[in-house]
């Protein structure tokens, strides 16, 4: 007998990227995603009044768009959702706000969806698999932490950055050596062919016997090492040697963590989001250390790694079969936490 799974619109506005999504549990109907990397490149970040201006121009577009590609009607919708935290409030009330006019005019329920929560499960809805008990290894551009999934709803936080994220490392190493924003892509990119044992740069914390990370030492270690390589040789001759080095140190300690979470908990599963597990390098890692270690290893796609709406749906779509749904006057929370 087959179940009619409910069919939930949801956005996501949390920073720069505007996306919407229909999805029916697990099967993605359509998600419709704008990009404003383009616009933010030349700030070499996110500017936040640029972000929410463009989620305005952007979202009754994609919102249209995700309808004809799902081939449906709002009539046949029957939730909305959208991101209510962590991330910029200004972009956030964005897609909040049209999720909750959506929900009023169609008599509908809205759910506000953590982002976190998104991306942590983005891998189970990647693979098609219902959620295990699991350990997550979220790296974004702005968190990096190891969440102990014991079932969906209940999360343990083992570690997080005491300082930058594992993204905005690269991001920032990118604007040091000159590289365009987001760095995260092209360092991924020059490590390629260069050399991840040219430079010897540090693994901070790497045996600090918690489940913590710093990444702003590695970063300072880079800095302090380009005035000397300027002064001896044109860019492109050290470049790859230092993105892959430093790449390198970032990897060697995500990896580590993650796998000590792993003895640590006793679980088997992990599960890898956030858009630097779009890292080749990094995903190459996980596969070969968790093949040795006999863990079972769920890494997204691309498309469902960096911020979606589908991730933002299929939590909805979980947490409204259990019941579960938000209040129209329930507070979009810039700094929602997930444990
Ligand atoms: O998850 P995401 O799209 O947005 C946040 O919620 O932060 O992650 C964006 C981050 C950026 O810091 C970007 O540089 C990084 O993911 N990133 C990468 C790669 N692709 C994206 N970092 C390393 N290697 C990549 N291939
Ligand atoms: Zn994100």
């Amino acid at each position: 007998m087959s179940v009619t799974l409910p069919r939930i619109l949801a956005l996501e506005t949390s920073c720069d990227e505007t996306a919407v999504a229909i999805v029916e549990g697990a099967r993605v109907l359509a998600s419709e995603i704008s990009s404003q990397v383009p616009l933010h490149r030349p700030y070499g970040g996110v500017v936040p009044e640029l972000a929410s201006r463009n989620h305005v121009i952007n979202v009754a577009p994609l919102v249209r768009q995700a309808l004809a590609t799902a081939n449906c009607d709002i009539s046949q919708i029957d939730a909305f959702a959208a991101t209510s935290g962590p991330g910029l409030s200004s972009s956030l009330l964005i897609g909040n706000t049209v999720a909750k006019a959506l929900a009023v005019t169609t008599r509908r329920p809205y759910l506000g969806i953590n982002h976190m929560e998104g991306h942590l499960l983005s891998p189970f809805l990647s693979a098609a698999v219902d959620p295990c008990p699991c350990v997550g290894l979220i790296v974004s551009g702005g968190h990096t932490m190891l969440i102990r999934m014991d079932e969906v709803g209940s999360y343990t936080l083992l570690g997080r950055t005491r300082d930058d994220a594992a993204g905005e490392a690269f991001d920032k190493v990118g604007k040091m050596l000159e590289l365009p924003y987001p760095g995260g892509p092209e360092i991924d990119k020059l490590a390629a062919s260069g050399d991840p044992k040219a430079y010897d740069f540090p693994r901070s914390m790497l045996h600090s016997g918690d489940f913590a990370f710093s990444f702003s030492g590695l970063k300072t270690s880079v800095l302090y090492q380009l005035p000397e390589l300027r002064e001896k040789a044109p860019a492109q001759e050290w470049l790859p040697d230092i993105c892959a080095s430093f790449q390198e140190a970032v990897i060697d300690v995500l990896v580590a963590k993650a796998l000590k979470a792993l003895a640590a908990t006793s679980m088997n599963c992990l599960a890898v989001s956030g858009g630097v597990a779009c890292n080749s390098r990094l995903r190459e890692a996980l596969r070969d250390r968790c093949a040795d270690a006999g863990h079972r290893l769920l890494l997204p796609s691309a498309a469902l790694t960096t911020d979606n709406a589908a991730m933002i749906g299929y939590v909805a779509s979980l947490r409204f079969a259990r019941g579960l749904q938000s209040e129209l006057t329930e507070d979009i929370d810039p700094n929602l936490t997930l444990a």
